[in-house]
Formats: C-alpha cells, structure tokens, sequence
C-alpha cells in the first residue's frame, strides 16, 4: 500500500495517528535543524517535517528532495505548535512529523511553476507541458468541477427518462456550418468519411426508431477559426426529444441548469436568476444589439430614429430616410472622457462598420459634443428621455443601417461593460434568446443559408410564405445564452418529407443533390417519424462560466492553440509515404 490517507484529508482529529502519504513535493523550505515541505496530491497539501535528531535518515532524505519529485512519508499527526497554525490550508492545523521519506521518483526542475495559478505563466509552455500544468490546483479545480457538470446531467437526464446511446464519429458529412474534418477511406479508394460536427442527424434518426428521449456527451469536430470560446473539437451536451414542444424542452434544460447550481456552486460560487428570461431574436438585436446578450447590466440600445427624423444633422437625418436608423446608448458617469478616451470608443464602433460615433456629454447646463450644435433643443431632451441620460453621463450615437447601428452599439455595450465594470462578477445570467429568423443572406454566394440548420422546423404560420418571402420566415429555434455568450442552441425539427424537401430547395439544393446529401433522412421521414426537438448546450463554454475562466482552454484537458495545433504531441503531423499511398493520397507541392 502506498497511503493510508490523502495529504488535504488530515485534520486536528488525525493528531497521533501514523500515516502514509504518497505525493508531490509542493514547496520546500529549509530552516537550519528542520526542514519542511509541503506534499501535495489530488485532495490538496499537507505540511511535513522533518528534523534530525528524531529521523536522521528522513531527515538526509529530505534535504535532497525537490520540487514535484514523487515521495511517500511515513510518520505521525500531530497539531502544529501555538500560534503556528495556517488558517488558509485545510490542513493548517496539523503536520505530518516524518520517520521515513522515501524518493520514489525524481523530478527534473519543472519548466513551468506550478504552485501558482498559471496565469503569468507562456500559454506556449503551459500546453507543450500540459502533464504538469494538469498539476496545478487551479486546473484540477476546473477539471473536477467539469467532472461534477457531466455526473450531475447523466444523473439528471437519466431520472427523466432519457437514454445514453453513442453514434459513430466516422460518418457522412452533416451541415452544421463549419468546415468537415474529413477522414480518407483506404479500403474505399478516394472517398472520405466525415467527423460530425454535431450528432444532429443521428440523434433525429435516434428519434425515427422510436427511443423518445435521447442524451450523449458527444465530442463535436469543426474546422473554423479558433477564439477563447472555440475549439476544434469540444463537447455538447447533446439531447434530442419525442413528442415534445419547445417549452417541454426550454423547460427541461432551465430545470438541469437550475438544479446543477447548488451542486457545483460550492466550487463556483455563482449565482443565476430564476426562471431564466425569454427575449425573441428581434426583441434581443433591439435592445442589445446582439443575439447573445449579456443580460447582468442595462445599457439598452434606445431608438431615437423618431426623435431625430427630422434633425439638422445631415448624417443622422439621412440614415433614417435610407432605411437606416441612429440609435443611442447611454455610458453612466462618462461625460468627462478625454479627446483620446472618446477615440477608443469610436475605433470600436468603427471596427463594426460605423462611419463614426457621435457623442454628447451632459452637464447640469446642457450637453456638449461635435453633435451638439446640430441639434435642437428638444431633440437633445428626447436623448436624454430615451437613454435615460443624466447630468455627467455620455450619449454615444450611431446612425447607419439597423444592422451596423447593432453591431456597432452592441460591441460598445461590451466595451463599456469592461471599463466600468457594470457585470456583477458572481452573476450568470442565462437567458432564452427564441423566435430566430429561418434563414440568412449570404451576399458572397447570393443564396439563403439556414441560420440554425437544415432541419429546423419554420413556425407553422410561416410555411405559406417560405418561398415568397424567406427573409420574414420565423423558425422554432432557440439558443440559451449567458453572459454575452451563446451556451446552447437547438430546435423544434422537420419531420415531414415535403416540408425538408421544401426547405432544402430554398436553400439551393437541386433535388439530386439533396437526395445524395440527405437521401437518408429524407427517407427516414417517410416511415413514422415523430415530431421531435433537442438542443445542445456546449459543455466547454458551460464549466468556463462555471470556473470563470476567460477561455474554454482553461477548462479541456488537452486543448488545442489558435492554428488548432497540439503542442504536447506535436499533431498534427506528417505521415510515412506507405501511408499516403496506402490511402490513395498525394500531397500536392
Ligand atoms: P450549435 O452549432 O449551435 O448547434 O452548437 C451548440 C453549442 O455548442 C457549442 N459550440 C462550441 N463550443 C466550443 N467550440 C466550438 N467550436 C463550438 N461550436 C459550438 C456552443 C453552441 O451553443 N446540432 C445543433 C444543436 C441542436 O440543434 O440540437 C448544434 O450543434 O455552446
Ligand atoms: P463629420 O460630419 O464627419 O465631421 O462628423 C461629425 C460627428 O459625427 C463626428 O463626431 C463623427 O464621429 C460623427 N459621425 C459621423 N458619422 C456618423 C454616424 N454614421 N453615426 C454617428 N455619428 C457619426
């Protein structure tokens, strides 16, 4: 046996036990006669000293250890001396007084320190030696709070009914609008399987062969752009439903959500509003900007389009009678910004494609600002009226069309949320973002785009006008979204043929073309599929908010770097020629 206990279990009921403990040594300090160290493994620290008189061979060994080497000690608790106590170490009152120290492995100087929390610590270093970055409390912290996430909505989902299955990762191509990480057949001559993006077709044919209720923690592979909320390969929460309505499933995941917080919160520490608000898409782009609103502040986008239609001020007068609109909002206590300070707010609306940003600085005798002279009066009172300005706050304003006056105001809500530091840290503020518009422009290739996916059934009361009019189609989809990210989305699907064939020909598939992509679910429709719906709520992002981490590196295991590289292993990586052959593959120069 190589412990009796773990180091973090020890207490003052321990004091005169013998024990065994087995670990790393955290930190090490020599005091003349004594020497101490802290030992360390998954449950926490415990203090261990040694001294020469009582254990000179403990002792000898002891002043050869360093850190991360691997020791077992064998020795007694005992309560630290008066006053010596560590009232921030769960095992602060106590300390193991060695008999025996025993190397079972050295460790080389650790290239990265590990006894801090890693944030001052090259990211480069922290992946290339991800075994040991792994070691730090921090880190075991989040993977044990991902651990409890997992446990708790395989219990929770299980209690309701739902059912674990596993789909295959080598399958067939499904849209979910990233790029495919494609597999090369060597049996099959120049074919290629597809990793999924989603199981979202399996889990709707999981639904056809009549299982009701289905769940997987389900690894998802998409070729995109890597940012902090983006992998390559991340996990969802994957769940799919009979015989239910979108309230049956918002209804679902706001209850696993809800109930899972005093579970993790001893961990987390966060606290979330209930129920969860609903806004619809159209209501969310108004009054944020963004159709994943960060619901912990205010700061709402006011409209002024009315108020100003009429307005001297060229720019603003003449957005509004091109379709466009100037809406405003409202930064509390700002009005003293420096010429630079304004700057950096206007490079941030012009990053989004505003020609510029107007602002008005109000002051007990009236506002000030490039815009000011522009305006009358009144119009300057109903600035204030709308956004609710007071003496000493800024107006930011932009006019242009709805789309860029979103874009832009949106990103300045967030840059503002920053600097002033309007979000309570402590707070997840999950919402239910419904109502998303069917399909979406794509000027590039002149076509429309699914905005959820290709199976998203479009509200009942828009099925008449799907060709006539897709821009004002509505569908049964819904995201959840917490904190200005988007943590879940899903759908209430098709499961008719001729309405998914309907919807596939909107989105510019010919029949034949339609038939060879989705042949299969097209068929599967025609033998008794149930009306169903589902979502998935991404687990990485999920525990990231939980640990309030800045990125859902922090809280993988083994991550991947912005241009999607494993740093530890080196992947990816070139293959032997037998290889490419063996698959039918040339490497083009
Ligand atoms: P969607 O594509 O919106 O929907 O993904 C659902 C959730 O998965 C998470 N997510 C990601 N997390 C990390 N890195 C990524 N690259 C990444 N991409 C997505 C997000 C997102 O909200 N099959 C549908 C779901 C359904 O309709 O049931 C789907 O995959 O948290
Ligand atoms: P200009 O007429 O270009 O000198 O701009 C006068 C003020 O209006 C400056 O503060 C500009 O940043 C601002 N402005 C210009 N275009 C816009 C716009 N589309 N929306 C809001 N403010 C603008």
């Amino acid at each position: 046996m190589h412990k009796t206990h773990h180091c973090g279990e020890l207490r003052a009921e321990h004091a005169g036990q013998r024990v065994l403990v087995a670990g790393w040594v955290h930190r090490r300090r020599d005091h003349g006669g004594l020497i101490f160290f802290d030992l360390r493994d998954r449950s926490g620290l415990v203090q261990i000293v040694t001294n020469p008189e009582g254990a000179l061979a403990a002792h000898q060994v002891a002043e050869s250890v360093r850190s991360e080497h691997v020791v077992q000690v064998g020795g007694h608790v005992r309560l630290r001396p008066e006053g010596l106590a560590n009232p921030n170490l769960p095992t602060g009152q106590v300390e193991i007084v060695a008999e025996s120290v025993v190397v079972l492995n050295p460790s080389r100087t650790p290239p990265i320190p590990i006894d801090t929390d890693g944030r001052n610590v090259d990211e480069t270093l922290r992946l290339k030696y991800r075994y040991l970055d792994l070691r730090r409390e921090r880190m075991q912290r989040n993977m044990l709070v991902r651990h409890c996430v997992c446990k708790f909505m395989r219990d929770f989902l299980d209690r309701h009914g739902f059912v674990e299955i596993e789909t295959p990762i080598l399958i067939k191509s499904t849209p979910e609008g990233a790029r495919d990480y494609v597999v090369p057949s060597r049996v099959q001559a120049g074919k290629f399987y597809a990793l999924p993006q989603s199981p979202q077709q399996l889990k709707q044919l999981l639904m056809v062969a009549g299982y009701e209720r289905y769940f997987q923690i389900a690894r998802c592979f998409r070729d995109e752009d890597m940012r902090g909320d983006r992998q390559p390969e991340f996990t969802q929460l994957d769940l799919e439903m009979s015989f239910a309505d979108r309230d049956d499933i918002l209804g679902l995941v706001e209850q696993l959500l809800t109930e899972m917080m005093p579970v993790v919160a001893p961990a987390s520490r966060k606290r979330i509003i209930s129920p969860f608000p609903r806004l619809s898409h159209a209501e969310a782009m108004a009054r944020f900007g963004v159709d994943k609103p960060d619901l912990r502040f205010g700061m709402e986008l006011a409209n002024l389009s009315g108020a100003l239609s009429q307005s001297d001020f060229k720019v603003f007068r003449q957005a509004i009678e091109t379709e466009g609109q100037v809406k405003a909002i409202c930064a509390p206590g700002c009005a003293g910004y420096s010429r630079r300070e304004l700057d950096e707010l206007a490079a941030v609306a012009q990053a989004q494609g505003a020609k510029g940003l107007a602002t008005l600085a109000f002051a007990a005798e009236g506002a000030k600002g490039p815009a000011a002279k522009f305006l009358k009066e009144g119009e300057i009172a109903q600035i204030a009226q709308a956004t609710g300005a007071q003496s000493g706050d800024l107006v930011c304003l932009v006019a242009d069309a709805p789309a860029v006056v979103a874009k832009s105001l949106g990103a300045l809500r967030l840059t503002l949320r920053d600097r002033l530091n309007l979000a309570p840290p402590d707070l997840l503020a999950f919402g239910w973002v419904i109502d998303f518009p069917m399909f979406e422009w794509n000027e590039e290739e002149k076509r429309w785009d699914a905005a959820h996916h290709p199976f998203t059934m479009p509200k009942q009361e828009h099925l008449d006008i799907l060709e006539s009019d897709p821009a004002r189609v509505l569908s049964d989809a819904y995201d959840l979204v917490c904190n200005g990210y988007e943590l879940a989305s899903g759908s209430i699907r098709i499961h008719r043929r001729d309405i998914q064939q309907r919807i596939f020909s909107i989105l510019n598939y010919s029949p034949e073309e339609a038939q060879a992509r989705f042949g299969h679910m097209l068929e599967a429709f025609e033998y008794g599929a149930p009306p169903h719906g589902g979502m998935a709520p991404g687990i990485d992002r999920l525990v990231m908010l939980l640990c309030d981490e800045p990125s859902i590196r922090e809280v993988i295991a083994f991550p991947k770097t912005a241009s999607a590289s494993d740093l530890m292993t080196d992947a990816p990586s070139p293959i032997e020629e037998k290889q490419l052959k063996e698959l039918h593959l040339n490497i083009r120069p």
